[in-house]
């Protein structure tokens, strides 16, 4: 997160400086000093908390403020709705009801960065008032509301662009192109294994994602991203699915807790203690706007009411008859993805470790009775959050709306709707105690 509030060259105040601009002007007839001013696309904001004020915020107007303006902020908490709008930096009117904010600013586009169960609300919301949606993933956290956005996606003729960043990383987009190139010849089997660290895995069982109702579980809220690059390398559709999972490390797995951080008597023995006053930004945006909603940043990662996993092994079998093993384990010492992608010409090894004295990053093609290769020549990521992923997805999304996208890299309802399948579908699985649940009985795609 740290990384997403960093400050990106400000574009706008680039272009509008460069030497580019000035003769642009002249070539048109104008006199360089008053440059006429693009239209730019209006978007409403709904979910003002940290991905809503950075991504779609702050970074996105640094990005692509020359392009795009945020025309009104909405949130369920109005005193985080006005925080979020001091530190944006505009004047955009804040709302806690979404219709009367639509109906006050008429934008161009809708963007959804709530708390996830809640995304389908507004999705189908604002394609009821006549708007296409970017949301923020995941698409939704359980069948019915896959069912419903599909549903409503049809019979409104509207359209939604779900944000899956990770499908912008140079590793992960190389990874496609292989899969394009069937470099790999048919892909059998992938193995992708994800660890999340103390602080980031700690950080979903500090908060509302701790609960299954609010977040679908890790194998939704933050499996999706995986899922749905493992999805999108395959070109496949899930078929069926089983999972074991269990809570070793979080929750009731300790023998003393606190409600949140700040006021614990515990916090010279617990190793979770985060002292949120340290962060201006998560002061102002959460603990400051705790009035409202009581929603607490820095809540205890021991809550005995937490009903999520912080272990998770998931087996799906594709259409196309490729397997994916997936783990998630969110309570390691560092964090890291190590991908294996096995075809019947060779092999893809993708790793990526970060923490402490330990960092790794590599992506190694190795062809069968032939030559093993580090793939050296990957473009150097932009500047800004999620390895610069983020500000390659605003790119897409508005600076190159509408241009080529040869890998693929927005994604639209279905493949959302496949990506949260397959947590859905393990999450039933593990209900049922490791059951191969079929895909195609819990939603019609
Ligand atoms: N793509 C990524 O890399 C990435 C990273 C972080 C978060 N996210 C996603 O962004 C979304 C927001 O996450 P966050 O980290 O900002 O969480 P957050 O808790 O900081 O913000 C969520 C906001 O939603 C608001 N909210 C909750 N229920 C609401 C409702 N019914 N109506 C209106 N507002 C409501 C809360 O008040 C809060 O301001 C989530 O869907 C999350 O999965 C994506």
């Amino acid at each position: 997160m740290t990384s997403e509030r960093s400050s990106n060259l400000n574009r706008r105040e680039f272009i509008r400086s460069s030497g580019a601009a000035v003769a642009a002007a002249a070539i048109a007839g104008t006199a360089a000093t008053t440059p006429a001013e693009p239209r730019r696309e209006r978007l409403a904001l709904v979910g003002t908390g940290g991905r809503g004020s950075t991504m779609w915020g702050r970074n996105l107007l640094q990005d692509c403020g020359d392009v795009v303006e945020i025309v009104g902020l909405c949130d369920i908490n109005a005193k985080r709705a006005l925080a979020s709008q001091k530190f944006i930096g505009i004047n955009a009117p804040t709302f806690v009801d979404f219709d009367q904010m639509i109906g006050a600013t008429k934008p161009d586009r809708v963007v959804v960065a709530t708390m996830d169960s809640t995304h389908a609300q507004y999705i189908i919301r604002a394609m009821e008032l006549g708007y296409d949606v970017i949301t923020e993933k995941p698409l939704g956290t359980d069948e019915e509301q896959c069912q419903s956005i599909l549903d409503a996606e049809k019979r409104l003729g509207k359209k939604v662009t779900v944000t899956f960043n990770a499908r912008h990383i140079e590793g992960a987009k190389r990874i496609k192109q292989f899969a394009l190139d069937k470099t790999l010849g048919d892909i059998i089997s992938v193995n992708f294994h994800k660890y999340l660290s103390t602080d980031h895995g700690a950080s979903y069982f500090r908060r509302w994602h701790r609960l299954r109702e609010n977040s679908g579980s890790l194998l939704i809220t933050e499996g999706c991203h995986t899922l749905d690059q493992v999805n999108w390398w395959l070109d496949s559709v899930p078929v069926e699915v089983e999972a074991h999972g269990t809570l070793r490390v979080y929750g009731r797995n300790n023998s003393f807790r606190s409600s949140h951080c700040r006021v614990c008597p515990y916090k010279d023995r617990c190793q979770f203690y985060w002292d949120i006053t340290r962060s201006a930004f998560d002061m102002k945006l959460y603990a400051e706007c705790e009035s409202e909603d009581g929603y607490l940043r820095d809540g205890c990662v021991w809550k005995e009411d937490t009903n999520i996993y912080d272990s998770m092994s998931v087996i799906v079998r594709y259409e196309n008859n490729a397997s994916l093993t997936y783990t998630l384990d969110a309570f390691l010492p560092f964090e890291g993805d190590e991908v294996i992608i096995n075809g019947t010409k060779g092999r893809i090894d993708w790793n990526s470790y970060a923490g402490g004295d330990y960092r790794r990053e590599d992506l190694r093609l190795t062809r069968t009775f032939g030559k093993s290769e580090l793939i050296t020549d990957l473009p150097k990521p932009l500047a800004g959050g999620h390895g610069g992923a983020d500000p390659s997805m605003h790119n897409l999304l508005f600076r190159q709306a509408g241009a080529p996208d040869p890998l693929g890299s927005l994604a639209g309802t279905r493949a959302a709707t496949y990506a949260s399948l397959i947590g859905i579908g393990a999450y039933r699985s593990i209900d049922r105690g490791g059951q191969v649940v079929k895909l195609r009985d819990l939603v019609a795609v």
